[in-house]
């Protein structure tokens, strides 16, 4: 949440901060700023909105430097306005801001108890205010930040420009992720790699407590205790930040399509060359786990639902799944049995993470399943599993979602394996069915034009329900999150045996019901599910393929025909549907598909 961009630069900066912050819109979008240091003076411009208004703002009201910070935010403290908006500045100092500063409300008390008025309802308001203090002390500005990060509680990265100073930035990292970049005589600091894509390919991460001093010509970076240290230098591919949407509308739709591929891609890595087999890039130990602990959040989390049903039939293990930023708290007793599985797009997520280092503080053990390698979670866990998505820009997540359960389904066939659960012939059967679902999956995207049109009665409800029955179940909960988060209808997903337990009063004539039901072993108690609805009125759009609709679709308001696949890549196939329905409401609807309303792509505070 937030994104930070800093620039020591040679030329003009804030084009090419306005540049980055571009590529690290997905992070918040509730407003944004840049300020700069000119002449030695401090400038700043703000604009509440999408950058959009920044840009405008630029143009009218342009601003100078060569040294300059930027900021894109996602409100937490004080509402999107263009006060609350980032760089904060008070005395010389102007501050950028990504996390949550707990103890600012005692802060604040402190300063206002001294007569210094806050201009602002945001906790990094604080930050500015006891960097300008320190400087009123006659500490340098290095100092001064330095002094400022120890009286810091919470979770942040920051970023500090001073007065006077137009070769100097000062950058922290504390709970929230934060890179230097390296040019020629020119130095960056930015939220991710992304960010700092057009600007340089070698960068550096700071690690947990660092901060980093730079200067055009060097970047020093400090430890938690403040001594020296040496952070590895990454060459990033800069083909890996392609953060285009060539001939599409959205980023959304363009990776709804790129999925054939990216899955391809995905299984090329984790299933033997004649797909007869899963073979993972890094080895996992399953043979001394005696449970299984699936932790994520949103889409992720759905995700680990769809695999709690592989890993139990495959590998007959105990498996928890975990929403994260429920898991720690209720301290969970583990032990070194407990493997730990953290399913991460961004490999940012702080709930995510915490759960991640709370299973290794008891002594679990970790696996990650990432589509950033460079990601703090990744770096983190004992191993790190990419499910190679590809950037992943609109926020909805579609493509990750896919490559996750693509990674989690290999993950679930090794540890069937490796536990004498699954034999060879059924390994094959398995990896052979993971193998078809690139093309099972482009033909479910074949249906995009259907599904237009069904979007168009959709886009009408107000409220929406989806059924799913078994590994199906997950994905309905997963096609109302779709649906609520980018069309901004209401929708539920449950489990269509549940259903007459009380949602069913919800159903009438308005509701429609999306049924996703492939011709599986459940398939008949779902269809009787789905009779009840239709009894009471209920308008189902049956998602099947040719056999169920032959056999269950009289009556129903709609139908889709999927493809004819086995029931264990069901859950991977028809997330191309689902997605594609949300996709096609949204637009309907006139919403911002791939920036919806109050949500940001990386959620990195808690
Ligand atoms: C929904 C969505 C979110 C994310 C969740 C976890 O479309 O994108 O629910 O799945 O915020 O994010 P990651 O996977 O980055 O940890």
């Amino acid at each position: 949440m937030c994104g930070i961009v800093a620039i020591l630069g040679q030329h003009e900066v804030a084009p090419l901060i306005l540049e980055s912050l571009k590529r690290l819109e997905y992070r918040g979008y509730d407003s944004a700023g840049i300020a700069t240091v000119d002449d030695g003076r401090l400038g700043r411009r703000r604009a509440v909105g999408k950058l959009i208004a920044l840009s405008d703002l630029l143009v009218h009201d342009p601003i100078r430097g060569h040294a300059g910070i930027g900021h894109t935010r996602w409100a937490t403290h004080g509402g999107p306005s263009e006060r609350n908006a980032h760089p904060h500045m008070a005395g010389g100092v102007a501050v950028v801001h990504n996390g949550i500063i707990e103890n600012f409300r005692a802060l604040r008390t402190e300063f206002e108890a001294d007569g210094i008025v806050f201009e602002t309802e945001t906790d990094t308001e604080a930050v500015a205010q006891l960097c300008a203090r320190e400087l009123a002390r006659g500490l340098p500005p290095v100092e001064a930040a330095r002094a400022t990060l120890r009286r810091l509680e919470g979770a942040f990265a920051l970023c500090f420009l001073f007065e006077g100073e137009d070769n100097l930035l000062v950058a922290a990292r504390r709970g929230s992720p934060l890179a230097v970049g390296y040019g020629d005589g020119e130095t960056f600091v930015g939220s991710d790699a992304l960010a700092l894509a057009p600007l340089t390919n070698r960068i550096a991460y700071l690690e947990e407590g660092d901060h980093a001093v730079l200067t055009r010509e060097q970047i020093e970076i400090f430890d938690a205790d403040g001594a020296p240290v040496t952070r590895t230098l990454h060459t990033v591919a800069l083909e890996n930040f392609q953060a285009e949407k060539g001939l599409y509308k959205h980023f959304m739709a363009k990776e709804i399509h790129e999925q054939p591929g990216v899955l391809a891609d995905a299984l090329a890595r984790y299933l033997t060359p004649d797909r007869a087999a899963v073979r993972l890039p890094v080895p996992v130990d399953f043979t001394s786990a005696s449970r299984i602990v699936l932790v994520a959040c949103g889409t992720a989390h759905y995700a680990c639902h769809v695999a709690k049903y592989w890993f139990e039939r495959f590998a007959r293990l105990p498996v928890e799944i975990e929403v994260a930023s429920e898991f720690r708290y209720r301290e969970p007793p583990l032990d070194a049995g407990t493997l730990g599985i953290f399913v991460s797009q961004s490999g940012e997520t702080a709930d995510t993470l915490a759960a991640l280092r709370y299973v290794k503080a008891t002594g679990g053990r970790t696996v990650a399943v990432v589509n950033v390698e460079t990601s703090t979670i990744a770096r983190e866990s004992e191993v790190a599993l990419p499910i190679l998505a590809g950037p992943e820009i609109g926020v909805a997540s579609t493509k990750a979602f896919t490559c996750q359960l693509a990674v989690l389904a290999a993950l679930a066939i090794t540890a069937g394996r490796q536990r004498g659960t699954l034999d060879a012939a059924e390994e094959t059967r398995l990896s052979t069915a993971l193998a078809t679902a690139p093309g099972l999956l482009s033909r479910a995207l074949a249906l995009e034009p259907e599904i237009a049109e069904i979007a168009r009665d959709l886009s009408r409800a107000s409220d929406v329900l989806f059924l799913g029955r078994g590994s199906m179940y997950p994905l309905a909960l997963e096609g109302a999150l779709k649906l609520k988060e980018i069309s901004y209808i209401h929708a539920e997903g449950y489990a269509a045996g549940e259903l007459k337990h009380g949602p069913i009063a919800l159903v009438d004539d308005a509701v429609p019901v999306i049924v996703l039901a492939p011709t599986d072993p459940l398939f008949d108690k779902t269809v009787s599910n789905m009779q009840e609805v239709m009894a009471r009125d209920g308008k189902v759009l049956l998602l099947s393929d040719a056999a169920g609709i032959s056999w269950a679709g009289e009556g129903t308001w709609r139908t889709l025909a999927l493809p004819t696949l086995d029931p264990f890549v069901a859950p991977i196939v028809y997330a191309a549907p689902a997605q594609l329905i949300a996709y096609h409401t949204a637009i309907l609807k006139g919403t911002d598909v791939d920036q919806p309303r109050n949500l940001a792509k990386s959620v990195t505070v808690e």
